[in-house]
């Protein structure tokens, strides 16, 4: 199906479920909203991300890669009809004999057990293996690539072998000659600069002697790199990413921590290291994860973008609804680690702690030593499960390893899970149990209609103020499975609230937070891309509006009439490092609202502010081209009391210059 005419459907489905009201009249007498002059302490790390890989998030997404399949250990567990050599292509000319093969024999080593052979028997011109990347690989003119493989020369005379980038009508881009291999694995590289782009070039290895030669972890990555690190990210998604200013990162999963099975769950360990030596495996998502961004890349990307990391490993069970790769179909059902193999997954998460901050001489401290960075990550927070059924079998597994976390490590919060759902009996079940054992947070999910999200705005307003703290860490506005500005300002509605909670909502993350465009598992999502092009979703600027917006002490106001029945919801917080008030003001019906803002004591006299204002058409959805919809920032001057109509379908944020506080005005939570 054409994917516009796709999109106009669903947006039409979308009109007939969710239409918002018609644009009306604006209301004649001013809405009043006065700030009070009392903060409450709230969460400084309320707004984050979650970083999954799903969507090819990570192989095709920021992991900038660009050979795919590039340690020939894909499988048709990854996904139907996918074998060692997806992604590559052998072209032999007519006049010459060669072939291509998977052997396993020496392998480079036992975790990356298969391996390439390419044999010529005749060569007459070149025999040439090609390998076409995630969908193509976007090369860019005058950009440095580095160009890396394992090679073993297996029969016949070694000679060097030329390493080419092709455009897609055969061009050569850039090209280089690697020193001739010798008969043990050996690894050799070589840089090239690109003279053109070309959004679906191919890189291609040319051999012209006859000879067996072996290859394995066959790799390209452009040298630009977000904050230029080898093995590095995608430079504009990690920037756009950068650009959300979250306080935290989640990662890796979701789904993908528990995992399709218990074989399949992600263990850390596998994930670290030198390239060739992570065991690679399936992705429940259904494609394949090479696992080159591992927990090291995560934990250096948290710290390049000034974000506390966030793990979450599995809770010694697997996905209630995983087993595909088993059973064929969704719903094996959740299985547990046998009890003997308990105790060497505790060590497991233990020792992800002493990688995390241990000294460069502990054990696990060193390998981050050797990987680059010596000093510590700062570790805070540890998640333990994901949506996980709240069976004995779970509750047993999770209290085991949370209680050696704590004996061990008191300085980690940890964060539990009560379920896929915010309601029901696992979210119930997962409430209870978590304040029985004092799990200081817990991860709620919440994938609901904007309309859930509008009615659910005081949700937080009388939760227990003295027991286990929320996390929501997962959540999206949609309809039909597309969100549009009116979903994003359903989502604007709601972090007021969260915000007006942030004593007991200590963090939140949207998601999904990447999605290829053509590689979806998942819709809505903040971030769409392809390999050379970046998509933010209207959704994106709300969070963006709100984490940039952020503030320590929350401010109640007043208002002349009950806010939600004029469609409108409001914040007012400070922050304390810029000393900032700052508020925001979500207008989700479809008329304008003539405010009158009364400021805090504290502003006596006019100051001039920064307003940022995103609005448009409610049913304006996100499509291949991003969002149309973007904030619109300008200086105004406000006075101690000010009016400000606020458009139909709109979030305003108004910066207001620095005000002191008071000490005695700032009411710390319990
Ligand atoms: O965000 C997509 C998926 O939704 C996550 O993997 C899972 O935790 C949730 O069900």
């Amino acid at each position: 199906m054409n994917r516009r005419r796709g999109l106009y459907c669903l947006l039409t489905v979308a009109v007939l479920i969710s239409c918002p009201p018609a644009p009306a009249q604006t209301s004649p007498s001013p809405v009043e909203i006065t700030v009070g002059t009392h903060g409450k302490s709230i969460s400084p790390d309320l707004f984050g991300i979650f970083f999954e890989d799903l969507s090819y998030a990570a192989d095709g997404g920021l992991y900038a890669e660009l050979v795919q399949n590039r340690s020939f250990e894909y499988t048709a567990a990854d996904a139907k009809g996918w074998n060692s050599l997806t992604g590559w292509d052998l072209a032999v000319n007519e006049r010459a004999i060669a072939s291509i093969r998977v052997e396993n024999t020496e392998p480079l080593n036992a975790r990356n057990p298969d391996y390439a052979v390419l044999e010529v028997g005749k060569a007459d011109g070149e025999v040439t293996l090609r390998n076409s990347g995630f969908d193509g690989m976007a090369i860019k003119a005058g950009e440095v690539y580095l160009l890396s493989l394992f090679a073993r020369q297996l029969t016949g005379r070694p000679v060097p072998l030329l390493v080419r980038l092709e455009g897609k009508s055969g061009e050569v881009l850039a090209s280089a000659l690697l020193p001739a291999p010798t008969n043990m694995w050996q690894k050799y590289s070589a840089s090239m600069t690109a003279t053109k782009s070309d959004a679906e070039a191919r890189l291609a290895l040319v051999k012209t002697t006859p000879g067996k030669l072996g290859l394995d972890v066959v790799s390209l990555f452009p040298v630009h790199t977000f904050h230029g690190h080898p093995n590095g990210l995608r430079a504009d998604l990690a920037e756009s990413i950068a650009a959300l200013k979250p306080k935290f990162i989640r990662f890796p999963g979701g789904c993908l921590v528990h995992g399709d099975g218990l074989p399949n769950m992600y263990k850390w360990k596998d994930t670290i290291g030198p390239i060739e030596q992570r065991a690679e495996q399936p992705n429940i998502w259904r494609y394949h994860q090479s696992l080159g961004l591992g927990y090291f890349e995560y934990f250096q990307l948290a710290e390049d973008i000034g974000a506390t990391p966030v793990p979450i490993v599995a809770a010694g069970v697997s996905c209630q609804n995983s087993g595909a790769s088993v059973t064929g179909k969704w719903g094996l059902g959740q299985q547990a680690l046998p009890w003997p193999e308990m105790p060497s997954y505790v060590q497991d998460v233990l020792d992800l702690i002493e990688y995390a901050n241990g000294p460069s001489s502990s054990t696990w401290g060193s390998k981050r030593a050797a990987a680059g960075h010596p000093e510590p990550f700062h570790l805070r927070y540890l998640g333990i499960g994901n949506e996980d059924a709240q069976s004995d079998a779970f509750r047993q597994r999770f209290k085991m390893i949370h209680d050696a976390v704590k004996a061990k490590h008191p300085e980690i919060t940890i964060i539990g899970t009560v379920g896929p759902d915010p309601t029901g009996a696992d979210y119930d079940a997962g409430w209870r149990f978590a304040n029985q054992q004092h799990i200081e947070i817990v991860d709620e999910h919440s994938y609901r209609s904007a309309d859930w999200f509008i009615e659910n705005q005081d949700r937080y307003d009388n939760y227990k103020r003295n027991g286990t703290r929320a996390y929501i860490g997962e959540y999206a506005a949609w309809t039909n499975h597309i969100s549009n500005l009116y979903c994003a300002l359903a989502e604007a509605a709601y972090l007021t609230g969260l915000e007006r909670n942030g004593d007991v909502v200590l963090m939140s993350s949207y998601a999904p937070l990447l999605s290829k465009i053509g590689h979806s598992s998942w819709e809505p999502d903040l971030i769409h891309f392809s390999n050379s092009e970046v998509f933010p979703s209207i959704s994106y600027y709300v969070q963006q509006m709100f984490s940039t917006n952020s503030g320590d002490s929350y401010f109640d106001s007043l208002s002349s009439v009950p806010l939600r029945n004029e469609d409108l919801a409001f914040s007012a917080v400070r922050n304390s490092k810029s000393g900032n008030l700052i508020l925001k003001l979500v207008n989700y019906g479809g008329r304008a609202s003539h405010l009158r803002l009364k400021l805090p004591e504290n502003y006596a006299k006019e100051a001039s502010a920064t307003m940022t204002l995103l609005t448009g058409d409610p049913m304006t959805v996100r499509n291949d081209g991003g969002s149309s919809i973007l904030p619109v920032t300008s200086t105004v001057a406000v006075s101690p009391e000010f009016d400000y109509e606020a458009p139909a379908y709109s979030l305003t944020v108004f910066r207001l210059p620095p005000i002191a506080l008071r000490p005695s005005s700032i009411i710390s939570s319990p």
